[in-house]
C-alpha cells in the first residue's frame, strides 16, 4: 500500500471549497502570516524562472479606496445607477479583511511561451488558496468586470501589458456554504 505521507494536506485539498466574500470575516492574517503565504504562493512551477507575476495587497482602508475607483468607473458608464447599486460596487472588495490581486506579467518571450507564463499566475493563485485555507481561512477566487477594465487597472498601477489573474478574498468563514458539484472523473479522464 502507499504510504500516505501528508494526510492533511489531501484531505484539505479534497474538501476546501470557496466561501463567497460576503460570508468572509475579521480578523484577516497578521503581516508575518500574509508575508508566509505570498511566499508560498510565489513557490510555484516557473517555466525560465521568470516570476511573470506579482501582487497587490489590498486590506484595511485601502479596500475602500479601491471600492471608490470601482464605483466611480462605474458610475461614469451608469450615471443613473441609484445607491444602492453603486454601494455594491464601492463594497466589492471590503466584505473579507485582505484581498490579494494576483497580476500576471505574462508576456511574448524568446524561449518561454506566454501561455506558460499564464498558466503560472494561475499557480500562483491556486498555492495562495491553499495556503490560506491550510493556516484556517477561507477564500473566494475572483475577477469581475474591473479586473478587465482598462481605467481600473491604470489606476492600479498595472501597465497595459499586466493582467489581473485574479482578486483572492480571504477571511474567517461565517459558514461554509454547501459544495456544487465537481466533475465526474468518466467525463474528464482519458486513459491512453
Ligand atoms: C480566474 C477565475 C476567475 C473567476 N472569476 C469569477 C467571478 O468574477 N465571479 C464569480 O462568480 N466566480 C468567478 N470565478 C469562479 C469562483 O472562483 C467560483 O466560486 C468557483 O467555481 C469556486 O470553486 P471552488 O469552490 O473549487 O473554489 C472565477 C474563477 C477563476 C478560476
Amino acid at each position: 500500500m502507499t504510504e500516505i505521507r501528508d494526510a492533511a494536506t489531501l484531505d484539505l485539498l479534497r474538501r476546501r471549497r470557496s466561501v463567497p466574500p460576503m460570508l468572509l470575516s475579521d480578523p484577516g492574517p497578521s503581516v508575518e502570516e500574509l508575508d508566509g503565504w505570498l511566499a508560498i504562493a510565489a513557490r510555484v512551477p516557473d517555466h525560465g524562472k521568470l516570476a511573470p507575476w506579482r501582487f497587490l495587497v489590498i486590506e484595511g482602508e485601502a479596500r475602500g479606496r479601491v471600492g471608490a475607483l470601482i464605483e466611480a468607473t462605474f458610475s461614469a458608464d451608469f450615471p443613473e445607477a441609484d445607491e444602492k447599486r453603486r454601494a455594491q460596487e464601492r463594497q466589492r472588495l471590503s466584505h473579507a479583511p485582505l484581498v490579494v490581486a494576483v497580476v500576471s506579467r505574462a508576456g511574448p518571450h524568446a524561449k518561454i511561451p506566454e501561455w506558460e507564463q499564464v498558466l503560472s499566475a494561475g499557480a500562483v493563485c491556486m498555492n495562495l488558496v491553499v495556503a490560506a485555507n491550510a493556516a484556517g481561512y477561507a477564500s473566494a477566487w475572483l475577477t469581475e468586470w474591473f479586473a478587465y477594465d482598462r481605467r481600473v487597472l491604470d489606476a492600479l498601477g498595472l501597465d497595459p501589458a499586466e493582467r489581473i489573474a485574479g482578486f483572492i478574498h480571504i477571511g474567517r468563514p461565517r459558514e461554509v456554504p454547501s459544495d456544487r458539484p465537481r466533475p465526474d472523473l468518466d467525463q474528464i479522464v482519458t486513459r491512453l
